[in-house]
This record gives C-alpha cells, sequence and structure tokens, in this order.
C-alpha cells in the first residue's frame, strides 16, 4: 500500500512538473526575449478597462519594483522591465458582482535600455507576445512605433502611463 501511495505521489509531482514547462516563446521582431520569468513579478497596480471589457494587471521585474516602492521612476532605472498582462473578462460564476479574468488576451513588455533602446527615441524596448500560444505580435521592428504613439501623451512620465498603486505598510 505504501509503494503504491509513492508512487501515486511521484506521479502527481511529474503531471505538475510537466505542466509548468513551457515551450520556447520567440523573441519579438525587435530582439526582445520573451522574460519566461514575468509570472513571478511583482505587481505596481493594475486597471480594469471598461471599453473592451478586459482586466490588466501591471507587473514589473525586481529592478522596476524597486524604483516603483521607492518613488524613483522618474526615469526608470535602466534594467527595468514593465508587463502588463491583460484577460478578458468575465463574472465570477460563484460571485457574480465581482468580475475575474476569463481568456488570455496578450502579455507585453517594456524594457529600459537607454543604450540598446536608443534608436526608437524611447528608451525603452518594446514588445507583445499574443494570445494562448505566445505569437510575437509585428511583422518587423517597426511593430513597436504602434505603442510609441499611443503612449506618447505620458513621454513626460518616461513613457509610461502606470501610476504605482499604494501598498501602505509595505516594507
Ligand atoms: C491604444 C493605446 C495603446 C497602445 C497601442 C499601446 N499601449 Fe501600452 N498602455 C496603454 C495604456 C492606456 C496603459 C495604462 C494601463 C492600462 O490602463 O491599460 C498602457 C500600459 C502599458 C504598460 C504598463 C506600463 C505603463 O505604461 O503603464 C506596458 C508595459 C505597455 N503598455 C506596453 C505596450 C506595448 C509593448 C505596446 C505595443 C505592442 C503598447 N503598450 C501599445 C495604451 C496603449
Amino acid at each position: 500500500m505504501k509503494r503504491v501511495l509513492t508512487l501515486f505521489v511521484l506521479a502527481s509531482a511529474v503531471t505538475c512538473a510537466a505542466q509548468a514547462a513551457s515551450p520556447a516563446i520567440p523573441p519579438a521582431p525587435n530582439g526582445m526575449v520573451f522574460p519566461a520569468d514575468y509570472a513571478d513579478w511583482q505587481v505596481i497596480s493594475i486597471s480594469h478597462r471598461v471599453d473592451n471589457h478586459t482586466l490588466r494587471v501591471i507587473l514589473g521585474n525586481p529592478v522596476a519594483v524597486k524604483a516603483a516602492r521607492a518613488g524613483c521612476t522618474s526615469p526608470w532605472p535602466d534594467g527595468s522591465m514593465l508587463g502588463k498582462v491583460v484577460w478578458k473578462e468575465i463574472a465570477k460564476p460563484t460571485w457574480k458582482k465581482a468580475i475575474v479574468p476569463d481568456r488570455f488576451v496578450h502579455a507585453e513588455f517594456m524594457h529600459k535600455d537607454s543604450k540598446r533602446w536608443a534608436g526608437n527615441g524611447t528608451g525603452w524596448g518594446w514588445a507583445r507576445w499574443v494570445g494562448a500560444d505566445y505569437k510575437p505580435y509585428g511583422k518587423d521592428a517597426s511593430a513597436g512605433q504602434e505603442c510609441i504613439a499611443c503612449h506618447t501623451p505620458v513621454k513626460g512620465n518616461d513613457w509610461v502611463f502606470t501610476t504605482p498603486a499604494p501598498f501602505p505598510g509595505a516594507e
């Protein structure tokens, strides 16, 4: 019986590991590598887009989160990565007053490297991966121009829309 139990535990561990492993995701047309650890980044803020019914979480890598918590975001330091992960919204089946994430739409990232990305005039690299199969967005490196055009109103805020949400009491 003990042996059967051990085998069962082993089998479930293997299944979990297999689910966690993701296939290699191709880089964006501008050469930005998909940040495969992004689900472990920390939350900077959230947003809810009411016109297209999507929920978004704005995440930062360790460099970006340190800067955000210290209020040192103008400009954001080199090495910062900001991520925006977007899901369609759905009313929570067990409590309809809450809206929660449904289908994954896309994840997009800004990578601050003032030398590497000086060429596009922002100091940020811009890239998006679309759908559950994480297809890189855009045909060539000019794909980032579309991002930059829409982020231009916040050019004076280092091209970033998000104001870090307060986390009172956090160390
Ligand atoms: C139609 C306008 C628009 C376009 C196009 C756009 N963005 Fe944004 N982006 C926004 C807005 C508005 C926010 C603020 C968060 C929110 O409410 O969704 C944002 C937020 C972000 C954030 C979080 C940091 C921040 O600025 O707040 C990242 C990362 C980001 N966008 C990357 C991209 C990338 C990469 C592209 C191009 C592939 C892109 N965006 C294209 C409007 C746009």
